[in-house]
């Protein structure tokens, strides 16, 4: 019994190892890009724009197959027209850019937009989020008045408080991209838009509110090796090990005091025990 227990801790704590390694070493990038809500694309300098087009929960969490980013949203649209699809898409032409294609579909969230990077050499990145206002319009009418309103934090920290892209832009069908820099000490970039409940919810239609981003690409910022401590996480990865095995020592120790104290209890033979009332233990008796 023992032994099998003390098996399980040592493929438990192996597994552990091999699936950090996974995430840490084989494909250890010093660049991620996403082009959120689209497909994979390949930018006129060459870089390689994740695909991430697939359909998102009111909850959900995806992990690109390549486990090179996950996306997560939370919130619900309570009233959408074509249903919560959580992308937003236009046939139009996006203008101040050679690369229109990146920014006709756009990731929108009612609440929280999470994305991270992940398996990312510790060091510091420069972060370039790609803007461009493709659900609410410019006109002059009534469906020009619609504002949309978010903050950005990366890593934390919070980088954007009112983000108005269409402000920012100097209308909405443009393009806007956003610069910044950002620590990775643990393999790990995360990027969150987040709604704050400012702006208008409804013009030009029902739930046009909340964040939104057409494309994400972080890339290292070379000679920055010893930023943060990365052994760090080495020694999370060793901390977590020695919880595994401290915690099978500890289930195979309650276990072998069962077993003993159940094989003692067997051999004093059987004890009858009363914890009954005395007019139950009565009827028992006279029923036997
Ligand atoms: C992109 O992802 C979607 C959803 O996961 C999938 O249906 C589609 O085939 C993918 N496209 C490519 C080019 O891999
Ligand atoms: C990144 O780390 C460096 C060195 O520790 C620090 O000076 C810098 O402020 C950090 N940058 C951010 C954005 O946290």
């Amino acid at each position: 019994m023992a032994v099998l227990i003390l098996f399980c801790c040592f493929f438990a704590s192996l597994h552990q190892i091999s699936a950090q390694q996974q995430l840490t070493d084989p494909a250890e990038d010093s660049s991620f890009s996403i082009n959120c809500g689209g497909e994979d694309q390949i930018s006129a300098t060459g870089i390689h724009f994740y695909n991430d087009s697939q359909k998102l929960g009111s909850a959900s969490l995806y992990v690109s197959p390549e486990g090179h980013f996950a996306v997560s949203n939370t919130g619900v649209f309570i009233s959408y027209p074509n249903g919560p699809q959580y992308i937003a898409s236009t046939d139009s032409q996006i203008t101040r850019t050679l690369e229109s294609e990146l920014y006709k579909t756009a990731r929108i969230s009612p609440s929280s937009l999470r994305y991270y990077g992940f398996g990312l050499e510790n060091g510091k990145y420069n972060v370039e989020l790609h803007f461009a206002e493709i659900a609410m319009e410019d006109s002059i009418s009534w469906k020009g008045l619609g504002r949309r309103l978010f903050d950005v934090y990366i890593q934390g920290e919070r980088v954007l408080q009112d983000f108005n892209i269409q402000d920012e832009a100097g209308g909405s069908k443009r393009a806007l991209v956003k610069k910044f820099e950002a620590n990775v000490s643990n393999s790990i970039m995360e990027v969150h838009l987040f709604w704050a409940g400012k702006g208008t919810c409804c013009i030009p239609y029902q739930g046009t509110y909340g964040p939104l981003v057409s494309a994400i690409h972080a890339y290292k910022v070379s000679g920055s090796d010893d930023v943060g401590s990365p052994s760090k996480s080495d020694k999370k990865r060793v901390g977590r090990i020695v919880g595994v095995i401290i915690g099978c020592i500890g289930a195979v120790f309650i276990v072998s005091s069962i077993v003993y104290l159940w094989r003692t209890k067997e051999k004093t033979g059987h004890v009858l025990v009363y914890t009954e009332s005395p007019r139950r233990k009565l009827d028992r008796l006279v029923r036997v």
